[in-house]
């Protein structure tokens, strides 16, 4: 069917389909900003996602077992603290398709990042270039570039950048081919899983496959992927993976992040990597020796021992995705609600706006990216923040919006695209 054979939805129509929603009542477990006295229509959870109304209570707990139990808190009490990153594991692994073995929860995304760098960059004889695209998040940048440097390399030479062919997307056959025609140099490639300006989804699995079938290591930012779009980390062969937890992980401003180690690499003990107590053989951690043995899991990357109070919300937030069903049926609204958002966009404001995110369902997930043809991009951003919708704005001409499946409504996004098309005068 074409879109023209669609018509537009209409607000009773939204009413309807978020009466029919069986994931509606999650959004009462969420605090909702408000603005103006009424709760705001929040299409950031692409940067930071809603606070749940159970999060207060996960922390309080914590807190409450220092104030009665002190140091006691490590050992005793209905969630000792020693091993509490544990209780995450099982939950964050069915979020992107791994073994509980392979995840770890810790640090921040680009602390993840240069963890996994400094085991896996392993630069030999003329491999010895990292790939990354044109548009990758500075942090990653940063991070590649710096890991070139103190291994005494020049980024100049040492960094090569992938640059989309299809206006600012990516193909996966160029993508593919850029790394075939790179592999005698690449010794790494490290992409996004949703590339963050565009909100294009990448095909992991071919990357990976195309990456590893010549020797290269492969690495993935999925800070716009977990808990977005369904992973199979384990069964993709990626070798790790990084990703934080305050988007569509509802685990806070500046959360504890997530790493994922491929089995085959979790579990050998002899790759190096930069070392901490909290790496360390648990049965021997307490013997206090100076010989390094580290956890044969993702854990043998922990450096030190956690922020009990920090992990707390991302254990209550796991709690929250895992009782909506998971990623199955979150995935299966969003992909309603995002492909609502961009019917109606199109079909009112054809012409105003362009969505740069590809239409193709599996290479989107929740978030549009919307570029202003016919206006001031920026001051629009402004006059929808002034009207109680919350978006980003990216430079250098892209709003950022994201229905999220647990707490977005149809309704929502009517409001949204009714609002624009007034700013917009329709
Ligand atoms: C794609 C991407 N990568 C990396 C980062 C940096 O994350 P952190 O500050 O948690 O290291 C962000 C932050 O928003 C991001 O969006």
């Amino acid at each position: 069917m074409t879109q023209a054979d669609n018509p537009p939805m209409t607000l009773a129509d939204a009413r309807k389909l978020d009466a029919a929603d069986p994931l509606a009542a999650s959004r009462e477990q969420f605090f909702l900003p408000q603005s103006g006295g009424k709760p705001e229509i929040y299409f950031v959870g692409n940067s930071l996602g809603l606070m749940p109304k159970i999060t207060s209570q996960y922390v309080q707990h914590e807190l409450e077992q220092w104030r009665t139990l002190g140091v006691r808190g490590h050992f005793e009490g209905e969630f000792p603290w020693m091993p509490y990153h544990e209780y995450l594991s099982a939950a964050m692994a069915s979020v992107v398709g791994a073994k509980p073995c392979e995840v770890v929860m810790m640090n921040g995304l680009t602390v993840n990042l240069h963890l996994m760098m400094a085991t896996f960059y392993r630069p030999e004889k003329h491999r010895t270039k990292i790939l990354i695209e044109r548009h990758a998040f500075p942090s990653d940048s940063y991070a590649a570039a710096s890991r070139l440097e103190v291994s005494g390399l020049n980024p100049d030479e040492h960094l090569i950048v992938l640059e989309p062919d299809e206006g600012e997307l990516f193909s996966t056959a160029h993508v593919c081919e850029t790394i075939r025609q790179h592999a005698d140099e690449l010794a790494m490639v490290v992409l996004p899983g949703v590339q963050y300006y565009t909100g294009q989804v990448l095909a992991i699995k071919e990357i990976a496959a195309a990456a590893r079938s010549r020797g290269i290591v492969v690495g993935f930012d999925l800070a716009h992927a977990a808990g977005n779009v369904p992973l199979a980390l384990h069964q993709w062969d990626v070798d790790f993976a990084v990703w934080c937890t305050y988007k569509y992980l509802n685990s806070g401003p500046g959360a504890v992040a997530g790493c994922f180690v491929h089995e085959r690499h979790a579990t050998n003990t002899d790759l190096k990597r930069l070392a901490g107590w909290w790496g360390q053989d648990k049965a021997t951690r307490f013997e206090m020796q100076n010989t390094f043995r580290p956890i044969a899991t993702a854990e043998g990357w922990q450096l030190s021992n956690p922020p009990i109070l920090a992990m707390a919300p991302v254990r209550a937030s796991l709690e929250l995705f895992n009782a909506a069903g998971g990623i199955g049926p979150l995935r299966e609204k969003s992909v309603k609600l995002t492909g609502a958002f961009a019917d109606l966009l199109n079909h009112r404001l054809s012409g105003q706006v362009n969505i740069i995110t590809p239409s193709v369902v599996s290479e989107r997930g929740c978030q549009l990216s919307i570029e202003i043809v016919a206006g001031d991009g920026r001051d629009i951003h402004r006059q929808l923040e002034l009207s109680g919708i919350r978006t980003d704005w990216r430079e250098p001409n892209v709003i950022r919006a994201a229905p999220v499946p647990l707490y977005n409504s149809f309704e929502d996004v009517w409001q949204f695209v009714d609002q624009l098309a007034g700013m917009l005068g329709n």
